[in-house]
């Protein structure tokens, strides 16, 4: 028994050296990275934007050359929304695929599920989106591009109490998503220290449908508004059953709104809604509107804050392992932690010692059917 697990453990350890030895050198000409994302289910549009966004930055690199004298290429998979299957697919892409490192998750409980095997493999992973602090708390190998929760609930808890005067907003979160809980207790904070009173504080849970037992209890409370930072799907259909309940206060939310679904669900119910956000697309920048004409002219489409996320994810990756000089995942890793002033379509990126990005917010309201505009908010 003693003897047969040693033996066990010695050929794992034999095997974990031979990966490690071979990842880098045994990918012939190509390099590989591993994508995952939701391309099905409720927050499909997020995977889709996502991919996106990437294959347009892997199309430039490798039209310039490619890393290293190699082609990249990125194997996509679909988590289909599911924490489980985000584990499931990113255990895949290290053990079967080999990828030297790893783009996603947009939503955080899926990077918080699949983010240990990476950190446990020496795998680097870059999220472009996952806005949850505890997402690069995982470890020195879990990265992101975006700004983190604590800023934005406090960017959306000022735009309710300072720029909308509001006193009294109702909460509405997605108490099983990481993401819509976080978010709500830094609004809930912020909001009550400048002054605000939280006059109702509601639970739903991602793929509901009826919302009409928390509503008809928010309604009693007469909220000025309603903060919702949940994803678009639930989003839409809770705006629309807001109306139909005769609740005519606006609604508030996170970037967990983005999406071109938001509207086409929500319909005229979300019209003078407000969201916090990555980038705007009217932003003049010569930058994002070159990206904006790039990506409309390939896929039709206005691109979402998460296609441009992911465009400069991948970006940033790609810089990585260009100065890196190699593609060995730990070379890759250090690479990643020195990123500096990194302009890309959604800001400039400089990682700090958490491996977070520090970036400006913006405010979009929902007008007439579009994204419109409102304001930048600096960190
Ligand atoms: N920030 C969200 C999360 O952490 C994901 C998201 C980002 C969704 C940007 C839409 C746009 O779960």
């Amino acid at each position: 028994m003693k003897r047969r697990s040693w033996i066990q453990a010695s050929f794992l350890l034999c095997t974990t050296v031979l990966t490690s030895c071979s990842r880098d050198q045994g990918q012939g000409d190509e390099i590989l990275i591993g994508e995952y994302g939701s391309l099905t289910g409720t927050t499909a549009t997020f995977g889709i934007s996502t991919m996106n966004g990437i294959e347009m930055a892997l199309d430039e690199v490798n039209q310039s050359g490619g890393l290293l004298g190699k082609t990249v290429r990125v194997i996509v998979e679909d988590d289909q929304g599911r924490p489980e299957e985000a584990q499931t697919v990113v255990t895949k892409l290290i053990t079967r695929d080999r990828v030297v490192a790893l783009l996603g998750e947009v939503a955080s409980s899926r990077t918080l599920a699949a983010a240990p095997v990476a950190q446990q493999m020496g795998i680097p992973m870059v999220s472009p989106s996952s806005t949850n602090p505890a997402v690069t708390e995982v470890g020195d190998f879990i990265f992101r591009v975006c700004f983190i929760d604590p800023f934005q609930g406090l960017v959306m808890a000022k735009f309710a109490a300072q720029s909308l005067q509001l006193t009294d907003v109702a909460v509405l979160r997605d108490i099983k998503n990481d993401y819509s809980v976080g978010l709500a207790d830094v609004f809930v904070e912020n909001f009550r220290t400048l002054g605000g009173t939280i006059v109702a504080d509601e639970g739903y849970s991602e793929g509901d449908t009826d919302f009409s037992a928390q509503l008809t209890s928010i309604r009693a409370r007469r909220p000025q508004a309603i903060f919702v930072p949940g994803y678009y799907t639930e989003v839409g259909l809770i705006a629309r059953q807001a109306k139909s309940l005769g609740i005519e206060v606006p609604l508030l939310g996170g970037d967990g709104w983005d999406s071109p679904s938001l509207v086409e669900i929500g319909g005229a119910a979300l019209e003078g809604s407000y969201f916090s956000n990555h980038y705007s697309v009217d932003d003049p920048s010569p930058a994002i509107q070159k990206f904006v004409g790039d990506y409309r002219d390939r896929y039709g489409a206005t691109p979402d804050a998460l296609a441009g996320l992911g465009y400069d994810a991948a970006q940033i990756l790609f810089d990585a392992i260009r100065r890196a000089g190699s593609a060995d995942p730990t070379a890759i890793r250090d690479a990643l932690a020195q990123t500096k002033d990194f302009a890309g379509v959604t800001g400039v990126t400089t990682l700090d010692e958490n491996r977070n990005a520090v970036k400006p917010a913006v405010v979009l309201q929902v007008n007439d059917g579009k994204l419109v505009y409102v304001e930048t908010i600096n960190p």
